[in-house]
């Protein structure tokens, strides 16, 4: 109950950073109903929530609840799109989103590094911050996927938004610009060169700092980290901003803070190096 609390209240928060109110209110009947003896759906069934949202997106379209009815077809884990969207994340997506707007309303192109289903464009598009091109990179093939067919498949035609599957440990940089294996539709590797003007790595937590050290380019970085050290995937959590800026050194920050989450604490730093 309390997992399925959680998303249903970041799903209320999104609709509210996104002006739609109605889906708002559905999401706060929603969470009602869980308290009711006979709540009006079971979050993990696939099948109920295939229908429920079916319902809903009727009554308030919003591109969210395609983006779940598709990924409840395609069969995709209920529980890590609920992830997604727990209070947490969605509360760090709007928090970045509002702090990069304050430096530029237009970034050319956007790499995001470990960039999961590649759920920040949204938060971005919110907010009106206009971009070229975003690349999303994440080793797992599966969240790749999920991006490129469900979450941003708006933006898949000419490649406005794309996904890569590698480990950004293994991304070759130079100078200006950084190397980027995309894959065509008919499996044919390509590589791409990106100058990224903005990259982002909400994920850092889960890796070692060395990808941040190959980054040649003079673009705007924007990190996130936290301090929930019991999970076990992350490997490189940090205790306070003070502890993250020793790890990852920036010439110049544009903005750093910290913010209490429900039980935990997320950082963020923005700048160049
Ligand atoms: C589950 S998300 C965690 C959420 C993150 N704190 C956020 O707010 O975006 C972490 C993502 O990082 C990806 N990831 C972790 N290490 C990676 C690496 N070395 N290269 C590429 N992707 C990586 C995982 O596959 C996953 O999609």
């Amino acid at each position: 109950m309390e997992s399925t609390l959680n998303w249903i209240r970041g799903l209320h928060r999104y609709f509210e950073y996104t002006g739609n109110n109605q889906a708002k209110t559905f999401m706060a009947f929603l969470e009602k109903s869980l308290y009711a003896d006979n709540p009006v759906i079971n979050t993990t069934n696939q099948k109920g929530m295939i229908e429920f949202i079916g319902t809903i997106r009727k009554f308030a379209p919003d591109q969210v609840f395609d983006i779940f009815h598709k990924y409840f077809r395609y069969g995709y884990d209920p529980i890590a799109l609920q992830d997604g969207f727990s209070r947490g994340q969605v509360e760090s997506k709007i928090w970045i989103s509002e702090e990069l707007k304050k430096i530029n309303s237009h970034y050319s192109n956007i790499i995001l590094l470990a960039g999961w289903y590649g759920q920040l464009r949204l938060y971005l598009d919110a907010l009106g911050i206009s971009y070229d091109n975003i690349t999303t990179i994440d080793f797992d093939e599966n969240a790749g996927k999920i991006s490129d067919e469900i979450f941003n498949n708006n933006l898949i035609e000419n490649w406005k938004m794309k996904s890569c599957t590698q480990d950004i440990l293994d991304i070759t940089q130079y100078e200006s610009h950084c190397v980027v294996p995309l894959v065509k539709g008919n499996g044919e590797t390509f590589n791409k060169n990106i100058s990224a003007d903005l990259i982002v790595n909400t994920s850092t937590e889960h890796m070692s700092e060395e990808w941040f050290y190959k980054i040649k380019t003079n673009s705007v970085i924007a990190i996130q980290s936290n301090n929930l050290f019991d999970i076990p995937e992350h490997i490189n959590c940090v205790t306070s901003i003070d502890s993250m800026k020793k790890k990852f050194k920036f010439k110049e920050i544009f903005y750093e803070g910290e913010k209490d989450l429900w039980g935990y604490k997320r950082f963020m730093l923005i700048g160049k190096k």
